[in-house]
């Protein structure tokens, strides 16, 4: 031993021991095993971190038998000192475009110091996919209000263009309800009969204008009581049994209705409708009406109580709402071919 080497070991032997006296243990943070679910494709940034003395070593391990994958990087080792004179590190690990090689494998962060080491595993896992992401989320919930608001439209369209539907799904069907019911008419027309000029056009209505749509157009059969009944006779016993032979009751409105002759069909009608529930009253509201107080109470015990509106100009066409309403009302019958043939008028029962 010379004479340079001495103070060399001395110092040596000095910094050591009061190392030793204030060294600590080093720790890492955090627990020893990590499970970090992540998705293919994406980033991660494994931070691994501890508390240690000036000299200790924080690093990390992780298998590279292919060679070293170069989308692993470790990036600088960060460290601030602690009031108490030991050192704050971290060291982060950044794993990009995470392939399927980096999944279940360990990347470990040891601490080493002359003490001894600790290390921390890190093991990527794949991100449960049962947790829906954000973004399909989103959207499902679109396509799920989309979805609701067709079908609002759809039942709002079904509503508004229920006639159409049902007479198109009867035209489809060629749905005849009036085969078997033993019925002879499809509709007696109630209106009113004294025929003095305020009422004519009404009465022009009534004989004229719904036989030669619902008879020669649609193939229905009508009883018109000035028509098809001969005069003479009991006129009240004809009419109920007319009436029992119709399967609806179309009553034309007027301000002046209520004629004790129409009364009584009203009334018979009524009776067949409430309680027998034989027939169907179809209201119809020749001239506007402003007040139904003269129509009897029961009337309105009927549930499908509705009043077509005949509006002159537009109610002319075959295809008018009016006529639309009309059939839909009216039972459900198989339009007969040739409409145009010459009018044939129904022949009354001689019961
Ligand atoms: C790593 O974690 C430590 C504490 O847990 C924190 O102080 C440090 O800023 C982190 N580093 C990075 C890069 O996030
Ligand atoms: C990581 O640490 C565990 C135990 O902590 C060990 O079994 C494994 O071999 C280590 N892997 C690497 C790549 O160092
Ligand atoms: C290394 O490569 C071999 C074949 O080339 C493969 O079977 C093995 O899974 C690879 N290991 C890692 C950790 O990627």
């Amino acid at each position: 031993m010379n004479c340079r080497e001495l103070p060399l070991t001395l110092w040596v032997l000095i910094s050591v021991s009061t190392a030793d006296r204030s060294n600590i243990v080093p720790v890492l943070l955090g627990p020893k095993l990590n499970h970090v679910a992540v998705e293919l494709g994406k980033n991660v940034r494994l931070n691994c971190s501890a508390l240690l003395n000036e000299e200790d070593v924080i690093y990390w391990m992780f298998g590279e038998e292919n060679g070293s994958d170069p989308n692993i990087h470790e990036e600088k080792e960060m460290r601030i000192m602690t009031p108490e004179g030991k050192w704050h590190a971290s060291k982060v690990l950044r794993i990009e475009n995470i392939g399927e090689s980096n999944l279940n494998v360990l990347y470990n962060c040891t601490v080493a110091s002359t003490g001894g080491t600790d290390t921390k595993s890190f093991i990527l896992v794949r991100k449960d996919m049962a947790d829906i992401p954000g973004h399909v989320f989103t959207r499902g919930m679109i396509i799920a209000v989309l979805i609701l608001v067709a079908v609002v439209c759809l039942v709002t369209v079904c509503v508004i263009y229920r006639v159409d539907l049902v007479l198109f799904y009867r035209h489809l069907t060629r749905r005849d309800e009036t085969l078997t019911d033993g019925k002879t008419y499809d509709a007696f027309v109630s209106y009113l009969k004294e025929c003095r000029p305020e009422n004519g056009e009404e009465h022009t209505f009534a004989v004229e204008i719904l036989p030669r749509v619902l008879e020669k157009h649609f193939g229905y059969k009508l009883c018109i009581f000035e028509r098809d009944v001969v005069p003479g006779g009991a006129v009240v016993d004809e009419i109920h049994s007319l009436i029992e032979k119709s399967r609806r009751l179309i009553i034309v409105l007027s301000k002046s209705y209520m004629s004790n002759e129409v009364r009584y069909e009203l009334e018979s009608g009524l009776h067949e409708a409430l309680v027998e529930r034989k027939i169907k009253i179809i209201l119809i509201e020749f001239t506007p009406v402003t007040d139904f107080t003269f129509l009897p109470q029961s009337l309105k015990l009927l549930k499908s109580h509705r009043v077509l509106k005949w509006k002159a100009d537009k109610s002319l066409s075959y295809n008018s709402r009016f006529w639309k309403n009309l059939l839909y009302l009216m039972p459900a019958k198989t339009v007969k071919p040739g409409r145009d043939e010459p009018e044939v008028l129904p022949v009354l029962s001689e019961s």
